[in-house]
């Protein structure tokens, strides 16, 4: 095993598509024991399923033996709360998309985790400068060379749903982040399998920045009643070779998340080019977040 990244064990937060998904990959390509945490027991049972299936499914098609897979599997282990994962060597957050929680969390970090840890965030479009600032602890100067010391451990580690299938992590770089975290970083998503695309911390990064109005001016083209959802779609797949259409995806990313990243980039940007259209809005006003709970530009059995 390459140890270039450093990284022994990996603590990882929130057991959700994402943190069940960034969990696997380290466990299975990155070969490292990984600690996961999620304040719902239930979430986290949800999780370690998903990872049971995705495991079984690799062997039953033939691309890992049941050594390998049980060997990935007992990387695996969930801890009670964050003090359990104190001896980590990396962190990844993989809680919703929410500033206020984000720097809740990073807050704590400096207390609960060891001083060398690198703090990565899996957020898809929040300032990873923010986040960054937030992990300095009350009291100290974000100016100091101890303040400077701990924001540079903070990273932007961007993975792509569903995280065992997608090819890659987007790194961002706060203001604060060191050159140490940032080439550690990178070598551990290429150790999961990744290829690294490197931005610099703007609202969206690159990825989201260029998803998103494309997936609102779709929810726009719908909402005008210029084409159905379906022929939005199928225009997308079969005339630009998508796997998924707009729609579908947007379904598949969650619809809260899609708004709550394209509000991101209207107020981080303040362009009306991001306004979020009001479908969108409107959806989400009634609970209708997509595959996640089984309603949204498509009805589906969960
Ligand atoms: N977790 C793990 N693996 C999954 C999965 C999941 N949730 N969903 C599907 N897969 C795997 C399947 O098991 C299958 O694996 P196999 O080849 O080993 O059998 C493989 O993906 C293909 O699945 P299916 O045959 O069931 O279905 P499709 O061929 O339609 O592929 C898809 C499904 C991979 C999701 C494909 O439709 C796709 O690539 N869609 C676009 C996904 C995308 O754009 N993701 C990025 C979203 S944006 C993002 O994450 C950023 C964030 O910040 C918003």
């Amino acid at each position: 095993m390459s140890l270039a990244h450093g990284i022994r064990t990996l603590g990882v937060l929130g057991a959700g598509q994402m943190g069940t998904g960034i969990a696997l990959v380290s466990a299975l390509r990155a070969k490292v024991p990984v600690l996961i945490h999620d304040r719902s027991p239930e979430q986290v049972k949800k999780g370690l399923s998903l990872v049971d299936k995705l495991l079984a499914k690799d062997v039953s098609k033939g691309r890992l033996t049941s050594d390998d897979a049980k060997d990935a599997r007992d990387r695996i282990a969930v801890v009670d709360d964050l003090k359990g994962l104190r001896d980590v060597d990396m962190v990844v957050e993989a809680v919703s998309e929410s500033l206020p929680l984000k720097q809740k969390i990073f807050a704590s970090f400096a207390a609960e985790l060891k001083p060398e840890a690198i703090l990565a965030t899996n957020t898809s479009s929040i300032s990873i400068t923010k986040i960054a600032a937030a992990a300095i602890p009350e009291g100290l100067s974000t100016a100091s060379k101890e303040g400077q010391t701990i924001a540079g451990r903070v990273v932007g580690l961007h993975f792509f749903n569903p995280v065992p299938v997608m090819k890659l992590v987007e790194l961002i770089s706060a203001l604060q982040t060191s050159e140490d975290t940032l080439n550690r970083s990178r070598a551990f998503a290429i150790a999961c399998g990744k290829q690294v695309t490197t931005s610099k911390d703007v609202p969206g990064f690159v990825s989201n920045a260029l998803l998103m109005p494309f997936i609102n001016e779709a929810i726009m083209h719908l909402e005008k009643g210029i084409a159905t959802r379906e022929d939005i779609d199928t225009t997308l797949k079969l005339g630009m070779n998508h796997p998924m259409g707009p729609l579908q995806l947007a379904d598949f990313i969650g619809l809260d998340t899609c708004l709550a990243i394209q509000k991101t980039l209207y107020e981080g940007t303040g362009d009306s080019k991001y306004r979020p259209s009001v479908l969108l809005e409107r959806m989400v006003d009634a609970q209708w977040y997509g595959r996640k709970n089984g309603k949204g530009f498509y009805d589906y059995d969960n």
